[in-house]
């Protein structure tokens, strides 16, 4: 299986810096996939190769009729970014492929450093975590631990009943998919009553947790989000730190998409120090490719309490293995590692700064323009609607018209136009397109 190196590796760096050069601008439509791709894509197994050129032309022309979040104006759902250095990190690490489950040598160095950088940069008192391949691992990782401390020895012989869970309403499914894996059952998740600007109300919290102590349930875990899908709503957690402090209830933070915010607007986390256990994913805000998702602990001991183990096969000094869920895990770290090496911290908080000013500017503009419009954001998300129009429709015409892409939230039965702006490249221009594309297709 010998490559033809030089001709794969001068075109592949022909078509990386294609599609970065077009990445630098909006295109006017997405494009649909054209007849002949849908032939290629259509082919049986290849009994022999082609011609790396003519494949590698082939994929990139695939990823080009794709829908790519690394467009300035892809700006629906919660993108990363393709940041440039992730993608060359990405390449270098399957180049080497390391493997991370074990102990690899300068690799293993790269993601403990890398793990201080993240905690450092967003403000937690780190004793230990992991990289995952998202935030949907992290918060079972991290419920993994909080099941462990509050029942010891529940890995073994299985859950009691009575466990129950706390977070909003508004928290990620990957929290009642965690607890549903974890033997715990979505039934004793409490979905936590939230105010008007959709944050968590922690004296509902309090209520509930008395309540199920005094029916002589077990509170293992509330769960703040620090940056809501939905609407970027960030709970009090300072109040959850202090109901967790009061009680010994596990405290963990999903701040999968908002918790680089920390970075620049530390006053709206205060709290976090004391969670138990933190998600949070660089392949959202922190721009890098996907997958790039991080969970850190207060107390290292917590992990291996849940995922120590020995095998047969691995020598009995404690390994990745014994305090993450994934066995092989590639080296995910270093896209952050280089990027933070490359772009440095400061350059990080800018571009999240921009963001969230790009959000305030985008509700203003909304506002002005007769849109209704959700709650302040608190991060990077806006929310609006035009009244007297069927706005799901409205998303689904923006989005066919492929100037700009959007995606929809539906909101206590409202569907609601729902811009995030998490992407390095997009621009105040971007902005006011969007703002403009929204407009006429509504008149439309
Ligand atoms: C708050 C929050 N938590 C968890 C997740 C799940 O993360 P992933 O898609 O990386 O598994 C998301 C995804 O958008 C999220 O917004």
């Amino acid at each position: 299986m010998r490559l033809d190196r030089e001709r794969a590796l001068d075109h592949a760096r022909d078509l990386v810096a294609a599609a970065w050069e077009e990445f630098d601008h909006a295109r006017d439509i997405e494009p649909p996939i054209s007849a002949e791709l849908l032939r290629t894509l259509d082919l049986d197994l290849p009994e022999d190769g082609i011609d790396v050129v003519a494949a590698l032309d082939e994929a990139a022309e695939a990823l080009d009729q794709s829908l790519a979040q690394a467009r300035p104006r892809y700006l629906a759902y919660i993108g990363s970014s393709g940041l440039e250095i992730g993608a060359l990190a990405d390449l270098l690490a399957h180049s080497y492929d390391p493997n991370l489950a074990l102990h690899a040598g300068a690799a293993t160095l790269i993601e403990a450093q890398a793990l201080r950088w993240t905690a450092e940069f967003v403000g937690y008192p780190l004793a230990g975590g992991s990289f995952t391949s998202g935030g949907t691992v992290s918060n079972v990782t991290a419920l993994a631990a909080a099941r462990e401390r509050t029942f010891p020895g529940s890995r073994r012989t299985g859950m009691p009943s009575g466990a129950t869970v706390y977070c909003s309403a508004d928290a990620h499914y990957s929290v009642t998919r965690a607890v549903e894996l974890l033997g715990i059952g979505s039934d004793n998740v409490r979905d936590v009553p939230i105010d008007s600007d959709r944050r968590m109300r922690p004296d509902a919290l309090a209520d509930l947790v008395d309540a199920d102590i005094a029916a002589g349930r077990t509170p293992m875990a509330i769960v703040g989000t620090a940056g809501t899908t939905l609407t970027g709503a960030i709970d009090p957690l300072s109040d959850i730190a202090d109901i967790c402090g009061a009680t010994g209830i596990w405290m963990h933070v999903d701040g999968a998409y908002g918790l680089p915010a920390a970075a620049v607007i530390p006053e709206r986390f205060r709290g976090l120090e004391r969670a138990d256990s933190v998600t949070v994913d660089a392949h959202k805000w922190m721009f890098v490719p996907k997958a790039c998702g991080v969970v850190m602990v207060r107390d290292e001991s917590t992990l291996a309490a849940a995922f120590g183990h020995e095998t047969s096969y691995i020598p009995g000094t404690r390994n990745a293995v014994d305090v993450t869920l994934e066995y092989s895990r590639p080296l995910r770290a270093l896209k952050l590692w280089l990027a933070f090496r490359v772009h440095g911290a400061a350059k990080f908080r800018e571009t999240i700064q921009r963001n969230i000013d790009f959000a305030e500017a985008l509700y203003g503009m909304a506002s002005a323009r007769g849109w209704e419009v959700g709650p302040t954001p608190d991060l990077s998300i806006v929310l609006m609607r035009k009244p007297g129009l069927d706005n799901a429709e409205l998303v689904t015409r923006l989005q066919a018209d492929g100037r700009v892409y959007i995606s929809h939230a539906v909101v206590d039965g409202e569907t609601w136009l729902r811009p995030c702006f998490t992407n390095p490249r997009t621009t105040a221009e971007d902005v006011r397109v969007l703002m403009d594309v929204a407009d006429d297709v509504a008149v439309e």
